[in-house]
């Protein structure tokens, strides 16, 4: 008896510590989810990074880690739908007043990394150079508006 009775105690009791926590759970999950987005296009990026700057002999992989950047770029509006600029999370909130614009620098960096794919593999050297210029430009126009500097990024906090 006793355990049936507990049994249906912590059921409750679970079912409220779900129901309120739930929520919360969940937004975590969208901002680490974003974030690991993010953290793909910094490692195509930097590997892309490290290719040209060792001029390691890997030209060819250049656009395949470029093309990955603007596939992940597609999934950039939909993982920043939801307006979640508290806890540990570096999205300033002004992404969500100006959200227009915010994807309209996520398609720059779309266009920029094709572009960057494209000169690599007609392997002009100025070329790439130049479109590898553009391409992290448009990572440092996004951030510059819409990410929290390093002073005060939530990493600092840790
Ligand atoms: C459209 C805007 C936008 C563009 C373009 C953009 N970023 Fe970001 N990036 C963000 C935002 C916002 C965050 C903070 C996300 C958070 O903490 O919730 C971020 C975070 C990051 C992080 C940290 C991820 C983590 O683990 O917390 C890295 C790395 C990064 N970006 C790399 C890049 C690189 C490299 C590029 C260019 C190829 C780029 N980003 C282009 C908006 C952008």
């Amino acid at each position: 008896m006793t355990t049936i009775r507990s049994k249906f105690l912590f059921t409750g009791l679970a079912a409220v510590l779900l129901s309120a926590s739930l929520p919360v759970l969940a937004n975590e999950a969208y901002v680490g989810y974003r974030q690991k987005i993010m953290a793909a296009v910094g490692g195509h990026a930097g590997a892309i990074g490290a290719i040209v700057k060792s001029k390691l002999p890997e030209q060819d992989a250049i656009a395949a880690l470029a093309e990955a950047v603007a596939k992940t770029a597609d999934t950039v509006p939909a993982a920043f739908s939801h307006a979640l600029h508290e806890g540990a999370t570096d999205a300033k909130p002004e992404i969500w007043d100006n959200m227009d614009d915010f994807l309209t620098l996520n398609d720059a960096m779309r266009k920029a990394s094709l572009a960057l794919a494209d000169a690599a593999r007609k392997g002009d050297p100025a070329v790439v150079k130049k479109a590898m210029r553009d391409f992290s430009k448009s990572c440092g126009a996004c951030h510059r508006s819409y990410r929290k500097p390093k002073e005060e990024s939530y990493k600092q906090r840790r």
